[in-house]
């Protein structure tokens, strides 16, 4: 099928190059022209694992093009709005992106067209791109508006393309629903050769769920915050098994056995980020409160989320005493692993915060640096981990970046004024003993004093009443 794509951020440039790879004829374009300029020269505005390979691959084939939305508008007989939906001051997302395409349609479109908001958008928003279509569309054009959301990861997104849980389509007739399956038909019958695995792992048939488009477009923001809400929840944790002396990895452990809860999502640390979660609970929050309903309970989720950055602020001071001054490494800097995007970063929080208490930071990331110099100050840019940690009092890790698991210690002990590793994401939480062994501390999230060896609260320091963890009896 004919596919245009508009829009070219991490939507919809994964969605363009996925859905060419399975056969369609795309047309990727977006209003940003330095950024198509970047993507007709085969480079990508952002790193996202085995996609420029794919864009590249596609291109080449000649099944990829970059060009201008009335191209793809004309040439099309799907349209995939991937638009932005940033959030606005009051927390609403932002839509003039998708009424600006919305009314481009309108004006160009000729035949019949499925339009398909792939965005993240308000419940109703289907509704209102119709409403553009009726008032500002030639009677020559026949269209229906669907809703078809995306559940991407940022660093998995190929993956989450051809093996999804599921594929949503919010649709208002039969024919859009058949379009749908036309378009997606490699993906739910896994007949593709997956080029994200040599020999892929799981070839279970996904899901293909059909609503209309309220549902759909609810689906996402439901999705998105309960997942957010996951995190907190096990944060909440976190702090009481740190004042109980429990330990959160084992108590998160034993409720994701309950199959009705599942593991995943439930790993403590700085809270989450991205340019999705925070937007997308707030957004949905206001979505919720304008049609009437109490959503305090996620209001809730996002405090608790706030809260974990000083909490890790003072983690850091129970530690190092007075923080100005210090020479602090940070490790990792993106909003999760394999990633260069920082966007609503916990990790931004935290340095800002130290920077303005006066701490001198050394900051390293794999791959967010070149974001990292555009919107950081007072801090030194470092080109690998050891130097960041040389002469530094701690080192505090912000991303959980699997290279960080791979560490020559007695390399890191010779450079470290103090041996002390604050782990904001408890990762290395299985290499806590070969660190007892170099004569490392290692202080991580939601252990109290009871749960972690002694070895964990570091060998070759004399442990005394005011280095014992605050476990403060109950009751
Ligand atoms: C999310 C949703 O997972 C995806 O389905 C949707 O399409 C877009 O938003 P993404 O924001 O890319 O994807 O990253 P995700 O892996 O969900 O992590 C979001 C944040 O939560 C990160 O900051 C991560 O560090 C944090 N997180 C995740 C935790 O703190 N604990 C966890 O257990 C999992």
């Amino acid at each position: 099928m004919k596919i245009s794509i508009v829009g070219a951020g991490y939507v919809g440039l994964t969605t363009a190059a996925c859905l060419a790879e399975i056969g369609h004829h795309v047309l990727c374009s977006d209003n940003d022209q330095g950024k198509l300029a970047l993507l007709q020269g085969g480079k990508l505005p952002f790193y996202e694992p085995n996609l420029a390979q794919l864009v590249a691959k596609n291109h080449q084939s000649g099944r990829l093009e970059f060009g201008s939305t009335e191209l793809g508008i004309d040439r099309s007989e799907a349209i995939f709005i991937c638009v932005g939906t940033p959030p606005l001051n009051n927390g609403e997302a932002d839509l003039s992106a998708i009424q600006t395409v919305a009314r481009e349609i309108a004006a160009r479109a000729r035949g019949y067209r499925l339009i398909v908001e792939k965005s993240t958008v308000p419940v109703q928003t289907a509704r209102q791109i119709k409403r553009e279509l009726a008032l500002y569309g030639s009677n020559e054009l026949d269209y229906e508006v669907a809703s078809n959301p995306e559940f991407l990861r940022e660093g998995c997104a190929l993956e989450d393309f051809f093996h999804p849980d599921r594929i949503v389509v919010g649709v208002e007739s039969k024919r859009a629903e058949e379009q749908f399956r036309e378009i997606y038909r490699p993906v739910l019958d896994q007949s593709f050769a997956c080029p994200v695995h040599a020999e892929c792992r799981s070839r279970v048939k996904p899901a293909f769920l059909v609503t209309d488009t309220n549902s759909s477009e609810i689906i996402k923001h439901a999705s998105n915050s309960f997942l957010a809400m996951k995190i907190s929840y096990i944060n909440l944790i976190a702090d009481l098994c740190e004042a109980s002396g429990a330990d959160v990895e084992k108590v998160a452990e034993g409720i994701g056995l309950d199959r009705r809860i599942g593991r995943a999502f439930l790993r403590p640390g700085i809270g989450f980020g991205g340019f999705c979660f925070p937007k997308d609970l707030q957004a949905f929050v206001r979505i919720a409160e304008k049609a009437g309903c109490d959503f305090s309970l996620l209001r809730e989720v996002e405090n608790v989320n706030l809260a974990r950055v000083p909490k890790f602020i003072e983690k850091v001071r129970q530690e190092l005493w007075v923080l100005r001054g210090k020479k602090i490494a940070i490790w990792g800097l993106a909003f999760k692993p394999n990633t260069d995007d920082i966007r609503f970063a916990p990790s931004l929080a935290v340095v800002k915060q130290l920077v303005d208490e006066g701490a001198h930071l050394q900051v390293y990331d794999p791959e967010a640096m070149p974001n990292a110099k555009r919107q950081l100050t007072g801090v030194t840019f470092c080109d690998d981990l050891y130097s960041a940690a040389r002469g530094a009092e701690a080192i505090l890790i912000l991303t959980e970046w699997e290279q960080f698991q791979r560490l020559d210690w007695e390399r890191l002990g010779s450079l470290l004024h103090r041996k002390l590793v604050i782990d904001g994401r408890n990762m290395l939480s299985p290499s806590k003993e070969q660190m007892a062994a170099h004569g490392f501390e290692y202080v991580e999230i939601g252990r109290g004093s009871q749960a972690s060896e002694p070895a964990a609260r570091g060998t070759g320091r004399t442990a005394n009443k005011m280095d014992a963890p605050k476990a403060v009896p109950i009751g």
